[in-house]
């Protein structure tokens, strides 16, 4: 008897994964579900220009359908560094003060996510499920169901959920759970997340919890869930073993590494670690020379003012902290701001004794994740973790820290520098353990059976 085909997976996200190998750890998650239901995978080109079509563009070379819409220069202003990234971004990392409150942005929004909704319609199909990615694209179910799509509709946040307080600094926090009242099911990363839209409903929103996960939010019924986000542990692994001797970072002296990999963003910390590393080397002066900081940090979205003071800001400290104590063959910090290659990161991060993920807020943090699978795990290093990471949670061996306390940091980095051989492993097998069972495939697991009840 044949196998009856599974539903499609329609995912929509603003990042299209583009490129002839594309290989993010969503991507890995999502692949075999769009590839054995045919399904596709609907986002951003990357391209802003004055007349867009208002037709998806076919993107043939991966193993699933990819389709992509252009925004207009207005729409990439107004939508994307906007209402998505000067409004709503700020608000859910708990920086209400950075947001710029325009009217023309959320009009942008809106229209924004009426078109996408648009460009999709004619591409659905009587049996697809929708499984919707981040803050960019909130309105996108009531926009479908207005055009009459009655598939059922999944919303997945990355990114942390802002408490009644911050909800309240939104020009429109009604509308926000409105949007959010017309998908079937909503997922967040961490518990605390899920609290958060719980209460912020409550008092903005007259919604509650009726059972379990069930949540009753302008008349209408939606269930809202936890599923913390993965990474590909496997491949991450592999890659990290089999980095080439010349792909990892050699240095002059004995230095032990601490590393530290992110988009150069607020949200990050990275002034933050800079002061504690400050700090340490004024404090312990016997680390001199013994221990080095690689910070790979590209730029992000540098037409927004915020991340512009942000680069500002941290060049001028690493460049203080190496005025300061380096020497003839030691520099206290290398600040890189490029992309790298994954197998390159994933060598680095195994030469390195310390890994550094100190997020002031942050939805899961994945390079926490990738930290632990690439160790070896007979000589790991040592993690350092924000407690405001959303991988705290479950990350619990990990050194905790708080991220505004640079006495606490400058401690944890002391602490890591001479933890015996015999607790780091202790430490790492327990994290990895985490890492490899709740991967980036459990996730998406979890949450498409949850999305099909
Ligand atoms: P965010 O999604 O806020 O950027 P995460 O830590 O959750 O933060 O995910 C960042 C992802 O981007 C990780 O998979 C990480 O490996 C990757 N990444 C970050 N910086 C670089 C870089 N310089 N080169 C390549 N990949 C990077
Ligand atoms: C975070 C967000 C993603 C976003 C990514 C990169 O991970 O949750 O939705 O795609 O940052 O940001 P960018 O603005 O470059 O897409």
């Amino acid at each position: 008897m044949s196998r009856l085909p599974e539903s499609r997976l329609v995912v929509v996200s603003n990042r299209l994964p583009l490129g002839d190998n594309p290989s993010g750890g969503l991507v890995v998650a999502l692949e075999d579900a769009l590839r054995s239901s045919g399904g596709v995978w609907v986002g951003f080109s990357g391209d802003v220009v004055d007349d867009p079509s208002d037709s998806l563009q076919d993107h043939p070379g991966a193993a699933f359908q990819r389709m992509s819409f252009d925004l207009t220069p207005q729409e990439h202003d107004e939508y994307y560094l906007g209402y998505s990234n000067s409004i709503l971004w700020p608000l859910c990392h708990g920086r209400p003060s950075l947001m710029q409150i325009r009217p023309e942005y959320l009009d942008g929004y809106a229209r924004a996510n009426a078109r996408i909704a648009q460009m999709l319609l004619p591409h659905l199909r009587p049996g697809d499920r929708i499984w919707v990615q981040d803050y960019h694209l909130f309105p996108l179910a009531k926009e479908l169901r207005a055009l009459g799509v009655t598939a059922p509709i999944g919303h997945f946040l990355h990114i942390p959920f802002p408490g009644p307080a911050d909800c309240g600094a939104l020009p429109n926090p009604a509308e926000l759970f409105d949007w959010l009242s017309y998908y079937d099911l909503l997922g967040f990363q961490t518990e605390r997340d899920l609290g958060a839209f719980a209460e912020s409903a409550r008092q903005l929103a007259d919604g509650d919890f009726v059972s379990d996960n069930l949540f009753q939010l302008s008349g209408r019924k939606v269930r809202a869930q936890v599923f913390p986000i993965g990474i590909d542990a496997a491949a991450f692994m592999a890659e990290a073993a089999e980095a080439p001797d010349e792909d990892r970072m050699r240095s002059l002296t004995q230095a032990k590494m601490m590393i530290g990999v992110d988009r150069l963003d607020y949200s990050k910390g990275i002034p933050q670690r800079f002061r504690a590393y400050q700090l340490l080397l004024e404090k312990i002066p016997d680390l001199h020379e013994k221990i080095s900081f690689l910070q790979i940090a590209p730029p992000t979205r540098g037409a927004v003012d915020a991340y512009q003071d942000i680069r500002e800001e941290t060049e001028h400290l690493a460049g203080r902290i190496n005025g300061q104590f380096a020497t003839l063959n030691w520099t206290p910090i290398r600040f890189i701001h490029r992309p790298f290659p994954r197998p390159v990161l994933a060598g680095l991060y195994r030469q390195a004794r310390i890994g550094l993920v100190t997020p002031l807020a942050d939805g899961m943090n994945l390079v926490a994740k990738e930290y632990v699978a690439a160790q070896d795990p007979t000589d790991p290093g040592v993690l350092i973790l924000s407690r405001f990471a959303g991988a705290a949670e479950t990350m619990t061996e990990a050194l905790i820290i708080n991220p505004h306390d640079p006495h606490d940091l400058a401690v944890a980095m002391a602490q890591a520098m001479r933890m015996s051989q015999p607790e780091r492993r202790d430490r790492h097998a327990a994290l990895l353990e985490g890492v490899q069972t709740h991967d980036v495939a459990w996730w998406s697991r979890t949450y498409l059976e949850a999305l099909g009840r």
